[in-house]
């Protein structure tokens, strides 16, 4: 089973790791708010159980995760900052809980069944959605919590320069925000010097509409994945611990 919690909604399912796709149709439900970690518990109970599933969990969260601990909270309350998220899900499940950074598990789906399936060397995977996440892998190994979102960039977090979030809110074009991302990567590009990236998110399914303006030397793919790649990854993360 795995769990995706994001700041406007908490989705689930079981998953069939043969083939890295959803066992059954995903539920999903608002994230409460404020979304403080009983609250947020209460929701995970809630899926899980809505399955009659017993048996390993992965949750993903836009957090740095450290041997289940929440490091950092960003869109979901700070209250979950310094808690022992596996503990508190544990406890309330009864079930065995594997936690791990949102971007993490999506790119573990990739790197699994996906555009970094057997891909050697450095791989960078990006997700552009609210903020942008990242999940780096050095021989089909994850290094993880990279956090490339929060990278200092024109004075300012990377993320609010050119995350898709950013591009809705700016209302900007394709090649203007095409124009961001091209900046972002080959800023990446001099911190870790990839083989390839992967670009994840919604924005994936469109990447002909920008692709043009990002001015990039590294190769860059789409994800394979789309939505359901945080669940998949974390179903995954569940089950290899
Ligand atoms: C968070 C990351 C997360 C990314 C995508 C960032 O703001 O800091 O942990 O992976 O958003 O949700």
């Amino acid at each position: 089973m795995g769990i995706d919690i994001g700041g406007s909604g908490i989705k689930g399912a079981p998953v069939d790791l043969a083939i890295g796709e959803l066992a059954q149709r995903r539920h999903r439900i608002d994230t409460p708010v404020p979304s403080t970690p009983e609250a947020v518990v209460g929701v995970v109970a809630e899926i899980v159980s809505s399955f009659g599933y017993e048996g390993p969990v992965g949750c993903a969260l836009p957090s740095v995760v450290k041997h289940g601990v929440i490091f950092t909270a960003a869109n979901i309350d700070d209250a979950w900052i310094g808690v022992d998220g596996r503990q508190e899900l544990e406890r309330r499940l009864r079930m065995p809980v594997v936690l791990l950074n949102d971007a993490d598990a999506a790119g573990i789906a990739e790197a699994t069944y996906g555009a970094a399936k057997d891909m050697p060397g450095l791989v960078c995977v990006l997700t552009f959605g609210t903020g942008i996440g990242s999940a780096v892998f050095v021989d089909g190994v994850l290094v993880p919590n990279t956090e490339f979102g929060h990278l200092e960039f024109k004075g300012g977090d990377a993320e609010d320069y050119a995350s898709a979030r950013t591009r809705k809110d700016e209302a900007l074009s394709w090649a203007d925000w095409g124009a961001r991302v091209g900046e972002y990567l080959r800023h990446v590009e001099r911190v870790i010097s990839p083989d390839l990236f992967i670009l994840g998110g919604g924005v994936s399914r469109r990447l002909e509409k920008f692709e043009q303006f990002l001015e990039c030397s590294t190769p860059i793919v789409p994800a394979e994945l789309r939505n359901d790649a945080g669940i998949v990854g974390a179903a995954l993360a569940a089950t290899s611990h």
